[in-house]
């Protein structure tokens, strides 16, 4: 996980680089930290902090800052070692004159750290990153001195030995040499005392350059860059890349060698609204955002899915088996549409988690559809890297992605910034692309057929809005009874399954409760066992209601509190309003309730619904 940022050029950077780490915040928020570069000698001060931008905020010193030219930072979410200010980077060498902040793993950090020790390195923490600067170090001193045999014994730094004209392109050369020793993952950026400039460097973690009037400014995604950058590149595997402070930008390969840049992507950067708008926090915001983030989808495929024009339009061929491959709450999306498309459209497909997934057996071309909210999830990623058959579609909120710049086509869910850390409105919208497309590939429906569920689909904008009116309130008294329940079940049937499941999560995510998310029918194979007394077991109204109405008086004579959620099932306790007759996609309008249930629950219990302890918007280690 994590976010880097990098800034050269023109002063102020610091504000630059503290504005790109607030856009990164939603990769990592336990730790942050800077490394800047102080006019007029280059003179490296490194500051860090425990938590949120905030807190290295009120750790900066009042004065000096506008001096800074050049900067690293780094927003984390640990993954080696505990999210204290130690751990947080920028990671420092023996000298402490070189910083280096890293997003990815080093999966070799054993070994690597045997070497460093028996050369006489003192490593200080426990992250990974840490040892990037001690093999930068190592390679500087060895360039100094080709023949050094003996172990770091001085404190006097490397950075002596490399100053003068020619010390940026020294550092390239030895973070060139550093990566060589390392396996894993890696999107770096190299600061070091007295060094004017920047060295980035990539291997398997996205990594952007872009240009802005006055400065050059990296970035781990796009966000990350800010409004104004012009000609974004972005790093190969293997690129290492000296920022100067005239914008001069040079490329280098693995080995060191002088290279041609990438061609420059063509991606907007999207502005971000960060605005509450009188919203309590984002995921309230981001819930009541749902019935116009749904019309705004819905309105760019209507009247495209009949005769397959969605499909022409986004190059994809509409007779290959689908495999969906998706994480968390965009897995659930992925469940819906590949039941959507097995049972209505009668194509063959295959959901994998991402996180799991395994080469199935070649069988010719298929059509694979990634979703994912982010499009940086490196689960999803890493997926592309085992191989391609047949043609790539990305379901995301981010066109300018590393997922989305990888596939052949992008199915943009335009759901607007999602900035709460649980997945709402692209959960919603992402299922409503994956129903688009399913309609979509029915090539063996009737026209009459596919025209009357794109009806129903159209609707659903004003369900939402029904949805969110009337399950609000209910789910906040909801709250105030259930709050203190430490385990909770949620079932449903059929289509229902995916939205039990994603209601569970929310509960999980949001109000740190133990849930269990099951098919109805699958309560008496084992889980029933867990209910006792006052147990919540909600459950979302799905088609047959006759057998589920069935599992919850079994679970009711048991002592369960039921919620139903929906209608009908007798009548709901927490209500959803959904079609009259259920769609093949199921009942959508559930996961509403579901969302205010969930984020009551964490209001009642006093948690940050927006920043869930332990977790990060984008999940960018595998
Ligand atoms: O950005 P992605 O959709 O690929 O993210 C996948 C999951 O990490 C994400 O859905 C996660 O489960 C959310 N926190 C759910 O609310």
């Amino acid at each position: 996980m994590c976010g880097i940022v990098a800034y050269c050029g023109a002063p102020p950077a610091v504000p630059r680089l503290l504005s790109g780490l607030k856009r990164l915040e939603y990769r990592g928020y336990d730790s942050v930290g800077v490394g800047l570069l102080h006019r007029p000698d280059d003179r490296l001060c490194v500051h860090r902090a425990a938590g949120r931008l905030t807190d290295l905020v009120a750790a900066l010193p009042n004065s000096g800052l506008e001096a800074v030219t050049t900067g690293i930072g780094h927003t984390r979410w640990a993954t080696h070692g505990q999210p204290t200010a130690a751990n947080a980077h920028p990671h420092q060498d023996c000298t402490q004159m070189i910083a280096v902040v890293h997003n990815g793993t080093i999966d070799n950090a054993d070994e690597v750290t045997d070497w460093l020790d028996a050369r006489g390195h003192k490593i200080a923490t426990e992250v990974d990153t840490e040892l990037i600067a001690h093999l930068i170090e190592e390679h500087l001193l060895e360039a100094c001195d080709p023949l050094r045999a003996s172990p770091v014994t001085t404190t006097e730094g490397p950075a002596d030995r490399v100053a003068g004209p020619a010390a940026l392109e020294r550092l390239v050369a030895a973070v060139a040499g550093a990566v060589e020793h390392l396996r894993g993952s890696w999107a770096l950026a190299v600061a070091m005392d007295g060094v004017p400039g920047i060295v980035l460097a990539r291997h398997r973690s996205p990594l952007l350059l872009g240009v802005t009037r006055t400065a050059l400014m990296a970035a781990s995604d796009a966000l990350g860059l800010g409004p104004h950058v012009e000609d974004v590149r972005e790093l190969r595997d293997g690129d290492v890349v000296a920022l100067a402070p005239n914008r001069q930008v040079s490329w280098y390969d693995r080995g060191g060698r002088a290279v041609a840049p990438p061609d420059p992507l063509r991606l907007s950067v999207r502005h971000v609204d960060a605005e509450l708008g009188g919203a309590l926090d984002y995921t309230s915001k981001e819930i009541a955002g749902q019935p116009a983030a749904a019309a705004r989808i819905l309105d760019t495929v209507a009247g495209r899915l009949v005769g397959g024009r969605l499909l022409d339009d986004l190059g994809l061929p509409s007779t290959l088996p689908v495999h969906l491959l998706a994480c968390g709450s965009s897995a659930y999306a992925a469940a819906v549409t590949a039941r959507l498309l097995t049972q209505f459209a009668g194509l063959r497909t295959r959901v994998m988690t991402a996180s799991e997934r395994i080469a199935s057996p070649s069988d010719g071309d298929v059509l694979t559809v990634a979703f994912s909210q982010s499009g940086e999830t490196a689960d999803v990623l890493a997926c592309l890297q085992d191989g391609r058959r047949g043609p790539w579609l990305a379901i995301t909120n981010n066109p300018g992605s590393t997922l989305a710049r990888r596939c052949d086509a992008v199915f943009d869910i335009q759901c607007g910034p999602e900035l709460a850390v649980a997945a709402t409105k692209s959960f919603t919208t992402q299922v409503l692309a994956g129903a688009a497309l399913a309609l979509a590939l029915s090539t063996s429906r009737s026209r009459r057929d596919i025209l009357a569920w794109e009806r129903v689909l159209l609707a659903v904008p004003d369900r939402l809005a029904a949805t969110d009116a009337l399950a609000a309130p209910i789910a906040a008294e909801l709250a105030s009874t259930f709050a203190g329940q430490p385990g909770w079940i949620f079932i449903s049937r059929g289509a229902g399954v995916p939205y039990a499941q994603e209601g569970a999560l929310k509960l999980k995510e949001l109000a740190y409760r133990w849930t269990e998310a099951l098919p109805a029918g699958e309560l008496k194979h084992g889980p029933i066992a867990l209910v006792t007394s006052g147990v919540p077991v909600v459950a979302v109204t799905a088609m047959p209601t006759q057998r589920l109405a069935v599992n919850l008086r079994e679970v009711a004579a048991r002592g369960a509190q039921v919620i139903t959620v929906g209608g009908r099932i007798p009548d709901a306790v927490l209500p959803a309003v959904l079609p009259a007759r259920e769609p093949p996609w199921g009942p959508l309008e559930s996961v509403v309730a579901l969302q205010h249930l969930a984020r009551e629950v964490a209001v009642e219990l006093g948690h940050d619904v927006d920043r869930p302890r332990n977790l990060a918007k984008s999940v960018t280690v595998e």
